[in-house]
């Protein structure tokens, strides 16, 4: 039986014209945020963990467990973070309850008022945050996101040109098993294969010789700042669109530590978890003039009905982000991410491009005599959780083509510094980590000891630990 707030029986008694005298009249959501806090009330239907406890032990066993995995170890993969519990509040808040297709005011769906202020809230700090026309929050992730951006300026068969999925393209880059590369003709750019770097004079020759209608910037994996103006130039002398796909660095945008595509491309699509500590899921930012055309290609053509809860919890990852406290975050995750860089180097490791601009490092294995799957392993036995990834550069003269010897010397290991921050790790600790690494892959056997006792001094929800 759901509990009755303060709140919603104030607002039950006003529309029945019966004046509650105890609880205040709560009209605006301001007002009743502050009767909630008075009287210590929560939403009906708010996450209560001693009933799914009660109800469904197996799967609360689960969500403990989870937990317990996430604060007994180094969580280093670099697309991960810990939100904070307001952002989880709103995210296992009743508005997942909700069925709202359209957008604020253009419902396909009645009793949408509500909701609709948790999207107009959304949309309007995602617009001031990051200083576009138009934002477009009901992405349900990333992929969905680029999706609706290929969908809003493309038609399939048109020729994109995206990063190269071996030196750091995404999934939705082209990869054949994905709807982009079965819908599209995607021609792959890469980096230089001994600098790591970008090389914009050959993505310019390639535009020029293939004339995409789009070309897409962004990586899982390139640690470095895009030069976003060269991009744009280059898709201007070519006559493509620009998209820039930032799920990585949307947050460190956000926080000021890092250039905005925003002035540059026409699309910008990013996720909202990752750096950015939001709730898992998508957004887009664009001009005015190609609003209308983004949010047909969310709503109706690729997407139905919004997740409200998400959209909500997007909607507090934006009020964090904008303060001054994230801008700190954001600035302290690159340095601990360059200071993890250089005393990875200390362990023998040959990190890519020789450092990171980013919170994302990535590094060949290959001169400690392990490839990246053993070193991913012994990392994980340790409690160390970080990825494998493709990695263009050869730190060693480049075997015959075909060869399994440099199938293996083109994978590393990928990590970032996005959740250690978040749980307060400081350069000290980014030392640290960096010896267990080392300690770690030498399969020292007090490794697993030692990361255990380091991730239990810097919990990630101190105030539940
Ligand atoms: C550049 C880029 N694009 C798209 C995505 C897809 O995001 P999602 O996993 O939410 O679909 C990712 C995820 O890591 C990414 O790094």
């Amino acid at each position: 039986m759901p509990a009755t707030t303060a709140s919603s029986r104030s607002t039950a008694s006003s529309r029945s014209g019966t004046q509650d005298t105890v609880a205040p009249r709560a009209e605006t959501p301001e007002e009743r945020a502050r009767a909630a806090a008075r009287d210590g009330t929560a939403p009906a239907g708010a996450p209560d963990f001693a009933a799914l406890l009660h109800q469904d032990p197996e799967i609360a066993g689960v969500l403990l467990g989870e937990s317990t995995r996430q604060s007994d170890g180094l969580q280093l993969i670099a697309a991960e973070n810990f939100t904070s519990p307001a952002v989880l509040a709103a995210l296992g808040s009743p508005l997942g309850n909700k069925y709202a297709e359209g957008y604020p005011g253009a419902r396909h769906h009645g009793g949408c008022e509500i909701v609709d202020l948790a999207e107009r809230i959304a949309i309007e700090r995602a617009k001031a945050l990051f200083g576009a026309e138009h934002a477009n929050v009901q992405a349900h992730s990333g992929s969905s996101a680029v999706l609706a951006a290929y969908a809003a300026l493309l038609r399939p068969g048109d020729t994109v040109l995206a990063m190269s999925l071996p030196h750091g393209g995404h999934l939705t880059h082209g990869s054949s098993a994905n709807f982009s590369g079965r819908w599209f003709d995607f021609v792959g750019y890469g980096v230089d294969e001994d600098s790591g770097l970008l090389e914009y004079d050959a993505i310019r020759a390639l535009a020029l010789e293939r004339r995409p209608k789009a070309i897409v910037c962004g990586s899982i994996s390139y640690p470095r700042h895009m030069d976003y103006a060269a991009f744009r130039d280059i898709a201007d002398e070519t006559g493509a669109y620009l998209i820039a796909d930032v799920a990585h660095p949307m947050g460190l945008i956000a926080g000021g530590a890092a250039p905005s595509p925003v002035p540059y491309a026409d699309v910008v699509c990013a996720t909202t978890h990752k750096v950015l500590r939001g709730p898992r899921g998508g957004m887009i930012l664009c001009g005015a003039q190609l609003a209308e055309r983004i949010d047909r290609a969310v709503f109706p053509f690729s997407q139905g009905g919004a997740q409200m809860n998400a959209v909500a919890a997007k909607a507090v990852a934006f009020g964090e982000a904008a303060t001054p406290a994230f801008g700190g975050y954001a600035h302290q995750v690159i340095v601990n991410a360059r200071g993890l860089a250089q005393a990875l180097a200390g362990q023998g490791l040959t990190v890519t491009t020789g450092g990171t601009d980013t919170h994302l490092i990535t590094a060949d294995t290959t001169p400690l005599g392990l490839d990246a799957q053993t070193a991913r392993g012994r990392l994980a036995a340790a409690g160390i959780v970080l990825d494998t990834c493709a990695l263009p550069c050869g730190t060693y003269p480049k075997a015959g083509p075909g060869s399994t010897v440099l199938a293996a010397r083109r994978t590393g290991i990928r990590l970032g510094t996005a959740a250690v921050t978040t749980q307060g790790m400081g350069e000290p600790e980014m030392l640290r980590i960096a010896e267990l690494i080392g300690a770690a892959l030498r399969e020292d056997a007090s490794a697993r000891q030692e990361t255990v006792a380091l991730a239990h001094r810097f919990p990630p929800y101190p105030d539940r630990a």
